[in-house]
């Protein structure tokens, strides 16, 4: 595995972020810092992305930020222009993997059918993300799919929350999970951000109690 899938797979969750106003950016990024949780991926669902990343990773230097949503070669560019250190796609789009693995970014394509983990083999990949997760079978589909592909492990995302976290840590073919769980649109709205750090103290002890 790279460095960098190692470290997302040490931290154990990945909190998926959709930022409608880079304002939001600094204190979201405190209290996930605050929270224990000092990583993110923003996703590309909204014009404020790559300036939330650009203020994530230049004042939390202890952030590990990535690009979530990436649909096109521009948004890596500027993803990474602005500080992400991974890029995440939903979908497997042979133009983007291939675009960073020439540029050495860590990928992370979204994986579903087997022809589409057979592609990421293909490129070398070792850990692909799982989205829609819950709609697409969840664990037993992730045991299923890494039965012939046995080198490859899963980053589920999609319908991940504190409740079914146990489930999706436990399988050993997934790294980690991403989600929106504690960080909701609606508590960032809202200016919530104790209230985000509280969930996130919660998932990184449900992470810890998981692994002990
Ligand atoms: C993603 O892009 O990974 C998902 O939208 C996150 O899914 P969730 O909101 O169900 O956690």
């Amino acid at each position: 595995m790279s460095e960098v899938a190692e470290k997302i797979q040490e931290i154990g969750i990945v909190p998926v972020v959709v930022l409608n106003d880079a304002k939001d950016a600094a204190p979201l990024a405190k209290a996930l810092c605050e929270g224990g949780l000092p990583c993110a991926e923003v996703t590309f669902r909204t014009d404020a992305a790559e300036e939330s990343i650009r203020i994530m990773t230049k004042e939390f230097p202890q952030m590990f930020v990535g690009a979530g949503t990436v649909l096109t070669i521009g948004q890596v560019d500027r993803a990474v222009e602005a500080g992400a250190k991974f890029i995440v796609s939903p979908g497997f789009d042979p133009e983007i993997v291939d675009y960073c693995i020439s540029k050495d970014i860590p990928v992370f394509p979204g994986c579903i059918t087997p022809s589409e983990v057979a592609q990421a083999v293909k490129r070398g990949l070792k850990v692909v993300k799982f989205f829609p997760a819950a709609q697409f079978g969840g664990v037993s589909t992730i045991k299923a799919l890494a039965a012939p592909y046995v080198g490859v492990k899963f980053m589920p995302t999609g319908g991940v929350n504190a409740k079914n976290l146990a489930d999706y840590l436990g399988c050993d073919k997934i790294v980690a999970c991403g989600g929106s769980w504690m960080v909701k649109g609606d508590l960032v709205k809202e200016g919530k951000f104790d209230e985000i750090k509280a969930l996130v103290e919660e998932a990184v002890q449900l992470v810890a109690d998981i692994r002990k």
